[in-house]
């Protein structure tokens, strides 16, 4: 039985990082895995999307229904994407059916100190509109069936944390 797992959080709060682990995971078991992470979506489906509610909520609902298509043939959607909005991620919930959100916690000036990319000295510049905790909302996820503190958690022991999960519901072998 598929499903499919979704890295919510900040820029910056470790959903790529955790996303590919879990993934390459999963891939060593032997299950037929895609890793869609909301970087890559936008450079090859959602081109012409920026980050506004709508552009967001379109980018959205699209990687949802593509997971819902992956899911229902048997394929294990892991899902990188900020996903601000609770509406959003509400919906492709109901979608998908078989969905497990994993909230990547971290706050704002822990990222902000980490600034992988260099996008929020660029968003406190003003370069960026519409910057995700900086211009633009982040609505924490209210009931995510795993939260992972990476300001306080190992990279091995988020990725531990969300495999138990996994392990504890039956999803993986
Ligand atoms: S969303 O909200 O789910 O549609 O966003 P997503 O598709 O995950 O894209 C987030 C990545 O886009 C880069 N980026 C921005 N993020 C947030 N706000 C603004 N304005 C923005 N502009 C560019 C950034 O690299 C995000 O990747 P991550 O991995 O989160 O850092
Ligand atoms: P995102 O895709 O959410 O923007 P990234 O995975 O690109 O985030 O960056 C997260 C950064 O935080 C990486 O440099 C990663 O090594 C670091 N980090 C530290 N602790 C953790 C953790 N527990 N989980 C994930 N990333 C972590
Ligand atoms: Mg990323």
């Amino acid at each position: 039985m598929s499903f499919t797992i979704w890295f919510t959080g900040l820029s910056g709060a470790g959903k790529t990082t955790l996303s590919r682990r879990v993934y390459l995971e999963i891939r060593r078991r032997s299950l037929r895995a895609e890793l869609l992470d909301g970087d890559i979506i936008r450079c090859n489906f959602s081109q012409e999307l920026g980050f506004t509610r709508r552009d967001r909520d379109i980018n959205v609902r699209r990687i949802g229904f593509v997971s819902y298509l992956l899911t229902k043939n048997d394929v294990i959607s892991v899902v990188a994407a900020i996903a601000p909005y609770a509406e959003a991620r509400a919906q492709n919930r109901r979608l998908i059916g078989r969905y497990v959100e994993v909230f990547c916690d971290c706050p704002l000036e822990v990222v902000e100190r980490r600034d992988v990319k260099g996008l929020y000295a660029r968003a406190r510049a003003g370069e960026i509109p519409n910057f995700t905790g900086v211009s633009d909302p982040y609505e924490p996820p209210e009931a995510p069936e795993v939260v992972v503190r990476t300001d306080r958690e190992t990279v091995e022991e988020s990725t531990r944390k969300v495999l138990g999960y996994l392990e504890e519901q039956g999803l993986l072998p």
